[in-house]
């Protein structure tokens, strides 16, 4: 019986040449998709050349989401743990434009302390979300611990909108404010 032996690939092809192509392939489409991921959910800020509205959008949308899975009933506890994932993501993007750029400016002028207590805060809403992620999602405690995260939510946006962020930005010049809004803008891209 005649040995038959591996053709050798035309086109200076191989398996691996072909497999690792493939991959890129894979890797292209992934990043494709996500580069439309990052502009849908960086949405409401990018198109904002104002930080400050932009981030009042941002507060809404997600007391938006709060009362959207306040409504979602016990017996979809499957629902709960998808909107608790997008409610995560949200928030932690949200921190981060805050934390990594619109606090250290905050931080600059006198308002030092107002910084360390927002960003204690943070870490505060960080443990709820934490809680709520691993909490049973049929459990009625889940219900009372997002109440809880409202409110804490609630106060610490109101603190912004109506008394820090405006005095941040009536202190800057617009040069300096549109700058803000740009970098405000790219570290929200980094976790979009
Ligand atoms: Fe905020």
């Amino acid at each position: 019986m005649a040995h038959s032996r591996t053709q050798a690939p035309r086109n200076g092809s191989s398996v691996l040449g072909t497999s690792i192509k493939g991959l890129l392939l894979t890797a292209g489409v992934a990043a494709i998709a996500n580069i439309g991921r990052k502009t849908a959910v960086q949405a409401p800020t990018a198109m904002a050349d104002d930080w400050c509205a932009g981030l009042a959008r941002e507060h809404k949308a997600t007391l938006a989401v709060i009362d959207k899975l306040q409504a979602v009933s016990p017996e979809h506890p499957e629902r709960r743990t998808m909107m608790m994932i997008s409610l995560t993501h949200m928030i932690s993007k949200h921190a981060m434009q805050e934390e990594n750029v619109i606090y250290p400016m905050l931080r600059r002028g006198e308002s030092a302390e107002a910084a360390d207590a927002l960003n204690r805060e943070h870490g505060q809403v960080k443990a709820m979300l934490y809680e709520l992620n691993h909490m049973e999602k049929g459990n009625p405690a889940f219900v009372t611990t997002l109440g809880e995260l409202r409110s804490a939510l609630e106060e610490h946006m109101r603190e912004e909108e109506d008394s820090l962020f405006p005095a941040l930005r009536e202190r800057l010049s617009e040069d300096e404010n549109r700058k803000l809004s740009r970098e405000m803008n790219m570290a929200g891209l980094m976790l979009a």
